[in-house]
């Protein structure tokens, strides 16, 4: 394919074991970053998971999103390169490309290589006449992503799925002012984000019936033992997702079943029946504690769009 062209920087397995390792050896808290849930596996399962019935937000989005084409292509530069932050599934993309008018490029940037390629390789067949550069990165490689896009222009971003609210808030600010960084002056960031609602449907969507969640939530063990060189069983945890209301947020844990001592890089790392690893939060915004935290980060909002009962908001956003 011509049009298909395919870029890996995320070369970085000694980062990530250094990384694993301080998260596992913390005294408090042992925790795990949630990138690493996304290897090929991870990121075929995260899939299974936007078609459960309980996850709303896909459904949601994907909802928000039919209703936006007009509003998006009338708001949005004609011939404009798309960047997309953490691409996953391609979903949500072909809409967004149907909404854009004669988009000229598009740039999923994702950390999980197969699948970002064999993705990429289908939008790149699917719409011939757009230019497709997958980038296999980790977001937050600023300086890298910066070189890449800084001859780029009208630059329309798109980062679905409310993976923002899987950082603290804090570092979400932190993580927008990077994007606009990234894209530059004028561009533009259609964001989705999870919205404050009752705590049961919250805490369905990350307990389903069939135990999809909870496998996903495992395979990270998985994905650590192939960095590491470790021995995480699977079956010696269990998966445990809860609503924190003082927090606004969902975190996602791991519990031992059992006392025992894991080696990795000739450290021992010892586990207590009972004790969990964080793996992951999922915050909720309100509208307004949204649009501050944009505020304040080298955006402004230009629109919010939700769903009729209020579950997810898709804010339209543009660089100061
Ligand atoms: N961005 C997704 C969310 O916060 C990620 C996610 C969904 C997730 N379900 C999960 C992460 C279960 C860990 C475990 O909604």
């Amino acid at each position: 394919m011509t049009n298909l062209k395919l870029i890996n920087i995320n070369n970085q397995i000694q980062d990530d074991k250094k990384l694993i390792l301080k998260g596992l050896l913390n005294k408090k808290q042992k925790y795990l970053l949630s990138k690493y849930f996304y290897d090929e596996k991870g990121s075929k399962l995260f899939n299974k998971i936007t078609n459960l019935k309980e996850y709303y937000p896909t459904n949601k989005e994907l909802g928000i999103l039919g209703n936006l084409q007009k509003e998006i292509r009338k708001k949005l530069p004609i011939n404009s390169t798309i960047v997309e932050f953490g691409s996953g599934s391609n979903k949500k993309i072909n809409k967004f490309i149907k909404s854009l008018s004669e988009p000229k490029e598009y740039i999923p940037i994702d950390i999980s290589k197969e699948y970002l390629f064999e993705n990429a390789s289908i939008i790149a067949k699917k719409f011939s006449d757009l230019k497709v550069t997958a980038i296999c990165a980790d977001f937050s490689q600023t300086n890298r992503l910066n070189k890449i896009l800084k001859n780029k222009k009208k630059i329309v971003s798109f980062f679905p799925g409310s993976t923002i609210g899987n950082y603290l808030p804090k570092n979400a600010k932190k993580i927008l002012k990077n994007f606009s960084k990234i894209i530059g002056k004028n561009s533009y960031l259609v964001i989705g984000v999870d919205l404050i609602k009752n705590k049961k449907t919250i805490e369905n969507a990350y307990n389903d019936k069939l135990g999809v969640t909870a496998k996903f939530n495992k395979n990270i063990l998985n994905v650590v033992n192939k960095i590491c060189n470790s021995n995480f069983q699977t079956k010696n945890f269990d998966h445990k997702a809860f609503y924190n209301l003082k927090k606004n947020r969902i975190e996602m844990h791991l519990i031992s079943k059992k006392n025992f001592t894991l080696k990795i890089n000739k450290k021992n790392i010892k586990f207590t029946k009972d004790e969990t690893i964080h793996t992951e939060n999922s915050h909720k915004y309100s509208k307004n504690n949204f649009v501050k935290l944009v505020n304040k980060s080298g955006f402004k909002v230009l629109k919010h769009f939700t769903d009729k009962k209020n579950y997810f908001g898709v804010f339209l956003l543009k660089v100061k």
